[in-house]
C-alpha cells in the first residue's frame, strides 16, 4: 500500500519536527499534526513556533498550509489518515505502581483508544513515542477490542533518535531509521509502506527493519548506552580532579581507539534532557519486572553517577568559595539542558540553582533562549509553602551574561552555549566587573583556563586538577 495521508498525534519536540520533515521531503503526502493543547497548536500555526530548533522554521514555513497542517481536530485527522504516528509524551510515573521508574503510558493508551473509537477505515499505527518493550502488544489488544467491524490495524515501532538542538539535521541525515513490525504478511506490508516514506530521502541501507520487540528495546538500549558513556567519562572526571590527569586528554586518548570512538565523551556537570534518565529508569523497571536485579542495578548506577556528578560540582563550588556562599552573588550562565535548545527538562541547572538557593546565595542567571516563566516553573516546588518566595528572593534573571556577572563573586558555566566561550564573551570586562578574588567554574569545559588565569581569574574546571 502507498501512504497518502499521515496523522501525527502529539505536536511536541518529536512529533512536530519529525512530521514537518516528512511533509518537507514528501510533498505528495498530506501530513496533519494534532494535539489536545490548543496553545501549542496555535503556536505551530503562528510565526513564533512553540519550540526552538535551528532550521525548523525553514521546514515548517515551506510546507505549512500546503501539505503540512496543525490542528486540534484529532478525530478528523485520525479518520482521514492511512498512517498514524503516536508521538505523545511518556514521562516517568509519579505515583502508584512503578512510581519513579516505570513509564506512564496513560497518554499512549488514551491516544490508542481514540484511534479505535473514531477510525472508520483500516490504519497503520506507528509507535513514535519511546515505550517499554511489548507496548505494541497492549496497543494492538486495545485497538482490536474497541474497533468497528472489518477494520484492521497494523502496529509498527519506529522510535525516534533525533537529539534536541540538532533535530533537523538529524532528521535530514539520520544514522539509521528503525522500523519494527510483527513478522506476519500484513505486518511486513505495513513495514514496507513506512520504509517507502523514509526512502524519499534516507538511503535504503540506513533503514533497519526488525521485529517489533527488538525495535522497542533498541530505543531504550541506545539511550542507556549513550548516557552510560557520559556517566563513564564523568566518573573518570572525578579521578582526574584527584590525580592531575586531564579529562579532555583522557577522553581524546580513549576516543582515538576506533572501537571506542570520539563522540559523547565530553565530561560535564551531568546529563539532562527529557529522555536519558526516564528511559534508563524505564529499562531498570523492565529488568526488575523480569526478576533481573543485577541488570537493573547495573543500569541504575548510570543515573546515580549523574546525580553524584551534580552534587560533586556544587560541593566543589562551595568549598572553593571558602565553605560558604550565603549572600554571595553567583552568576549562572545557562539554564537549558544543552546548547541550541530552549528545553530545560531535567537540566543540571535546576539542581544546581536549587542548591545555591538552599545555601542562601544570590543567583543571577542568564540563558539566551529559555523563557523566564519556564525558569520559575522549574525552580518553584509546588506545594512547598515558602518555595515561591525563596526563589523570588534569591533569583534574578538577567538579559545578558555581562549583567549577570556584574559584581559577582563567582561565575558558573552550566550550559555550553557558544556565546559563553571566551572567543565570544569579553572575559576581561567580566573580570573587571567582579568582586575579587573572581572565581569561575567551568562545568562544560568550554573555556580556555590558562588564558582566564592570566587575566586574574581563579578557574576551576570539571575533570581538571588545579
Ligand atoms: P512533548 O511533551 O513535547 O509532546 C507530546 C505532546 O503530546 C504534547 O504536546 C501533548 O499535549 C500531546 N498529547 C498527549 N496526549 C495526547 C492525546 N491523547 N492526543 C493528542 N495529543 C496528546 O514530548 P516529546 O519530547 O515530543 O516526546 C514524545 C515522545 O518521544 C516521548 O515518548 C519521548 O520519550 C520520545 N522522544 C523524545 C525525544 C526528544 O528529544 N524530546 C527524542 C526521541 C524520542
Ligand atoms: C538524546 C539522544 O542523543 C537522542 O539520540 C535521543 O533521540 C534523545 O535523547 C531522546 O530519546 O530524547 P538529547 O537528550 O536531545 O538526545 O540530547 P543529547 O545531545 O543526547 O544530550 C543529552 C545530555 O547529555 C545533555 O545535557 C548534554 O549536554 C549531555 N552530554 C552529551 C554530555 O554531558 N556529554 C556528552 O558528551 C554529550
Amino acid at each position: 500500500m502507498t501512504v497518502k495521508k499521515i496523522c501525527c498525534i502529539g505536536a511536541g519536540y518529536v512529533g512536530g519536527p519529525t512530521c514537518a520533515v516528512i511533509a518537507y521531503k514528501c510533498p505528495g503526502i498530506q501530513v496533519t499534526i494534532v494535539d489536545l493543547n490548543q496553545a501549542r497548536i496555535d503556536a505551530w500555526n503562528s510565526d513564533n513556533l512553540p519550540i526552538y530548533e535551528p532550521g525548523l522554521e525553514d521546514v515548517v514555513f515551506a510546507r505549512r498550509g500546503k501539505n503540512l497542517f496543525f490542528s486540534t481536530d484529532v478525530d478528523k485527522a485520525i479518520n482521514d489518515a492511512d498512517l498514524i504516528f503516536v508521538s505523545v509524551n511518556t514521562p516517568t510515573k509519579k505515583t502508584g505502581m512503578g512510581a519513579g521508574s516505570a513509564a506512564d503510558l496513560a497518554y499512549v493508551e488514551s491516544a490508542t483508544r481514540r484511534i479505535a473509537e473514531v477510525a472508520t477505515s483500516s490504519k497503520i499505527v506507528v509507535e513514535k513515542s519511546t515505550v517499554p518493550c511489548r507496548t505494541a502488544q497492549s496497543m494492538r489488544t486495545i485497538l482490536e477490542a474497541n474497533c468497528r467491524e472489518n477494520i484492521r490495524f497494523d502496529i509498527l515501532s519506529n522510535p525516534e533518535f533525533l537529539a534536541e538542538g540538532t533535530a533537523i539535521t538529524d532528521l535530514f541525515n539520520p544514522d539509521r531509521v528503525l522500523i519494527g513490525a510483527l513478522q506476519t504478511e500484513e505486518g511486513l506490508k505495513a513495514q514496507q509502506a513506512l520504509v517507502e516514506i523514509y526512502t524519499h530521502w534516507v538511503p535504503i541501507e540506513r533503514v533497519i527493519t526488525t521485529n517489533l520487540w527488538s525495535s522497542e528495546l533498541s530505543k531504550l538500549a541506545a539511550n542507556a548506552m549513550l548516557a552510560q558513556r557520559i556517566s563513564s567519562i564523568n566518573a573518570l572526571s572525578a579521578i582526574c580532579e584527584a590525580t592531575g590527569a586531564d579529562v579532555d586528554e583522557v577522553a581524546y586518548a580513549c576516543g582515538r581507539d576506533s572501537r571506542i570512538g570520539p563522540k559523547f565523551l565530553k565530561a560535564s556537570v551531568g546529563f539532562g534532557g527529557s529522555c536519558f534518565q526516564k528511559d534508563i529508569l524505564n529499562l531498570v523497571y523492565l529488568a526488575e519486572q523480569f526478576h533481573l536485579p543485577e541488570v537493573a542495578a547495573y543500569w541504575r548506577q548510570v543515573v546515580i553517577m549523574n546525580e553524584y556528578q551534580k552534587e560533586r560540582f556544587v560541593h566543589r563550588i562551595i568549598s572553593t568559595l571558602f565553605n560558604t556562599i550565603t549572600n554571595k552573588k553567583i552568576a549562572v550562565l545557562g539554564f537549558a539542558f544543552k546548547k541550541d535548545t530552549g528545553d530545560t527538562r531535567e537540566s543540571a541547572a535546576i539542581t544546581l540553582i536549587k542548591d545555591f538557593i538552599q545555601e542562601h546565595a544570590r543567583v543571577h542567571l542568564y540563558d539566551p533562549k529559555v523563557e523566564h516563566a519556564q525558569i520559575y516553573m522549574d525552580l518553584i516546588e509546588p506545594g512547598v509553602a515558602d518555595s515561591k518566595a525563596q526563589v523570588e528572593k534569591h533569583l534574578t534573571i538577567c538579559s545578558s551574561a555581562y549583567e549577570a556577572c556584574q559584581d559577582a563573586d563567582a561565575v558558573v558555566v552550566v550550559t555550553e552555549w557558544d556565546e559563553f566561550k571566551d572567543t565570544h564573551l569579553d572575559y576581561q570586562k567580566i573580570y573587571d566587573s567582579m568582586h575579587k578574588p573572581a572565581f569561575i567554574f567551568d562545568g562544560r569545559l568550554i573555556l580556555d583556563a590558562p588564558k582566564l588565569r592570566k587575566m586574574g581569574f581563579k578557574v576551576e574546571v570539571i575533570g581538571k586538577h588545579n
